[in-house]
């Protein structure tokens, strides 16, 4: 069988660690695209991580470029195209930079990568994914945004760290727009099962869930750019459940269609990832006081996509 071929558009900071990722996983070929100012960039970042395949002893090749004609057929594109943010900024602020940018990268993937299972990472991300899938016309199940998976890592990982249990027996489950009114959902986040309401205190857990909702920015103003490991690991573990059709259960930004109250917009839901892409999108109960918290969630989305509409 045919490696697949993974298409990275960005070759920056997550760029090259969802590189890095994919090629150690064997997830199939990588092509790291950027603009042609940074090809060679581009170039450099694939054969350092081409070398270290006669280290890990992964067997994938990977290629740097700045022509979209070699990332033509690509079966997964994971866009990463964009400004980070800097120490101040909110990732709304990255609209006026990041929207040129997703534009452009729209019209090439629909010309050359038609039948890609998509997913943006690009900032601010439930503006930048919803017009991806609106210049492409793509079909909603094969265009998704990673966000939630990255917020619920971060939320599991203070909780591990709090109760002192291991990092595989957290579960954590954050909705909403990835934004710092996300929500978090206390009902879905457990210990192996466990509602961490049953083991940590109510102000431990709203100061985690606070940290939670600040966590990209926190890493913003300790290094003055965005985070980039833990937001590769994300996204490979969603393209991973769309070519392994694992069917994972992973908080992701897909377009609703009424679901969650919500219509014609991205937001973070629970979703089910497997060779369909979204297959599946499933509306949980949540209490009073989360569907308050989502509601305001969502209007936050709609005021960025406004604005992308309005200068469409
Ligand atoms: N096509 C392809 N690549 C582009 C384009 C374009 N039209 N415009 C810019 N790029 C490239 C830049 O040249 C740069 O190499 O995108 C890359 C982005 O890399 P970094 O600046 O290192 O940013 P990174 O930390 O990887 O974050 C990228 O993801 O989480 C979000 O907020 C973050 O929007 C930002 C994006």
């Amino acid at each position: 069988m045919a490696r697949k071929k993974i298409g990275l558009i960005g070759a920056g900071n997550i760029g090259g660690e969802l590189a890095n990722l994919a090629v150690l996983k064997q997830l199939g070929d990588v092509v790291l695209f950027d603009i042609p100012a940074k090809e060679n960039f581009a170039k450099g970042k694939a054969l350092d991580l081409e070398q270290a395949t006669s280290l890990s002893g992964a067997d994938a090749h990977v290629t740097g470029t700045g022509k979209w004609e070699d990332v033509a057929g690509a079966d997964v594109l994971i866009v990463t195209a964009g400004i980070p943010r800097k120490p101040g900024q909110s990732r709304d602020d990255l609209v006026a930079t990041n929207l040129p940018i997703i534009r452009d990268v729209a019209d090439n993937a629909k010309k050359h990568c038609p039948n890609a299972f998509v997913i943006v990472i690009s900032n601010p991300l439930d503006a930048m994914v919803y017009e991806f899938k609106r210049r492409t016309g793509f079909d909603a199940k094969k265009v998704v945004g990673m966000a939630g998976v990255l917020d619920s890592a971060r939320f599991a990982l203070f909780l591990a760290r709090e109760t002192g249990a291991s990092i595989k027996d957290v579960r954590a489950m954050v909705l909403g727009g990835h934004g710092d009114d996300m929500v978090p959902a206390l009902a879905y986040t457990t210990i192996n099962g466990v509602p961490v309401r049953q083991l940590v205190a109510k102000e431990t857990l709203a100061k985690i869930v606070d940290r939670t909702r600040k966590g990209g920015g926190e890493i913003v103003s300790l290094m003055g750019t965005s985070a980039y490991y833990a937001p590769a690991a994300a996204a490979i573990a969603m393209a991973e459940a769309y070519l392994g059709d694992q069917k994972r259960l992973l908080p992701s930004a897909a377009y609703l269609t009424g679901q969650y109250g919500c219509k014609d917009l991205y937001v973070g839901v629970p979703v089910i990832i497997g060779k369909g892409g979204v297959e599946k999108i499933i509306e949980v109960e949540l209490d009073e006081e989360e569907r308050g918290m989502l509601k305001k969630s969502i209007d936050s989305v709609q005021k960025v996509v406004d604005v992308v509409k309005a200068s469409a």
